[in-house]
């Protein structure tokens, strides 16, 4: 039983445990999503499937709410949230000067995972923006997301539902872990269509400039844009040679498991190399129950030589980025649930595509990067 001094701590803390409704992910029951706008337009928290990874969502309009966010999260509070909205038309409500070939690209790729970088409308309260004169706004490609939007009326501020730091939620579960104990509801649609959060895009530059790779790689968004996009080195996740991050994200350390986490990178080694380089990593922590992240055709190889002394946790295949895009962070959070383990040993993939994100969410995630050859 519960004390009763510790639950008159927790209720005048304030605390409340969420409200976990599961909803259809494809067709979302209009009574749940009506609760959920209410709780909403009350001042609450609710947190909600994106097609990228869960957000936290809050009335974008209502800055005690959107404070809250910041609180719960322990968020830093020059840290912009993203704003999710369901239509153009609803963009001109958090975006001042639109230029017509940004609504050009936006009639593209939206609803989709790209986030772009425009004026804040001046009226949208400052703190969603980090007092920052710029807005970054998205219409997310889920229909409970859009829906949530659509019923409730407005713009939502929303950042991913985790705490600040750690890995990125990709199912409500994750959410529940982090923040079950801080926000009014959940809504549970199992798990995110693509794993990784969504590419942010810099549409006020002269030229378009990736600020945090995502699902869509610079390849696809120069089909879409139709003119070549700038990517900053460090857009790859190696954060020394940054001075100014032009993100406010991207200087502080993200999707990080708490346990170590060594990055193990292909470098200029052959496949054969590569996984001799792996085994010999692993053997050299072998004491300390290593974990080995890793596709299943990695595992395969490195099993034969190192059978059950190491733990091994399967992003998928190699041949599917996606796949391993959609395993990462879930795989980053059992990591830190398995007792077996204290390290994780990471392979690395190819950086073209979505895989330009899973680079640089590893990258940042790692304690420790080792190159190949
Ligand atoms: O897929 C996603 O983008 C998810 C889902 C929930 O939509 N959201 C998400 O939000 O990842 P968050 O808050 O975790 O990441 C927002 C990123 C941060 O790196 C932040 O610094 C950047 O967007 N950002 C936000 N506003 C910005 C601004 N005005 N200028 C530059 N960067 C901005
Ligand atoms: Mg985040």
């Amino acid at each position: 039983m519960i004390p009763i001094k510790a639950l008159l701590h927790l209720s005048t803390l304030g605390m409340v445990r969420a409200k976990v409704v599961k909803v259809d992910p494809l067709a979302p029951d209009e009574d749940v999503i009506e609760e959920a706008a209410e709780v909403l337009r009350s001042g609450g928290l609710v947190a909600f499937p994106t097609e990228t990874v869960y957000g936290l969502g809050a009335d974008a309009f209502n800055a005690r709410a959107v404070r809250r966010v910041f609180e719960v999260k322990r968020r830093p509070p020059d840290n912009p949230l993203i704003v999710h909205v369901s239509s153009l038309n609803m963009l001109s409500r958090v975006a001042s000067e639109v230029p017509p070939h940004v609504l050009r690209i936006l009639q593209i790729a939206w609803p989709g995972p790209l986030t772009v970088i425009l004026r804040r409308y001046p009226e949208l309260p400052p703190i969603v923006s980090g007092g920052l004169d710029t807005v970054a706004v998205r219409s997310p490609a889920h229909p409970v997301a859009l829906k949530l939007i659509e019923v409730f009326g407005g713009p939502i501020a929303a950042p991913s539902a985790n705490l600040s730091g750690r890995p990125s939620p990709t199912r409500a579960e994750h959410v529940v872990e982090d923040l079950g104990d801080a926000i009014e509801m959940v809504l549970d649609a199992g798990e995110t269509f693509l794993g990784v959060e969504s590419t942010v895009v810099d549409l006020l530059s002269p030229k378009p400039r990736i600020l945090r790779p995502g699902p869509l790689g610079p390849e696809e968004l120069v089909k879409i844009f139709g003119v070549d996009v700038e990517v900053p080195e460090h857009v790859r996740g190696i954060l020394s040679d940054v001075d100014r991050p032009p993100s406010p994200g991207m200087k502080y350390r993200h999707y990080a498991p708490n346990k170590k986490l060594i990055l193990v990178e292909l470098g200029s080694c052959g496949a054969g190399d590569y996984i001799d380089f792996l085994v010999r990593t692993l053997k050299a922590h072998l004491s300390n129950g290593p974990a080995l992240l890793a596709s299943k055709e990695t595992i395969y190889h490195v099993k034969g030589f190192l059978g059950d002394a190491v733990t091994y946790i399967t992003l998928g295949s190699r041949s599917n980025i996606y796949e391993v895009a959609k395993n990462l962070f879930n795989s980053l959070r059992e990591l830190d649930k398995n007792d077996r383990v204290s390290v994780g040993i990471c392979e690395s993939f190819e950086e073209k595509g979505i895989g330009l994100a899973v680079m640089n969410r590893l990258r940042k995630a790692a304690t420790e990067r080792l190159v190949c050859g």
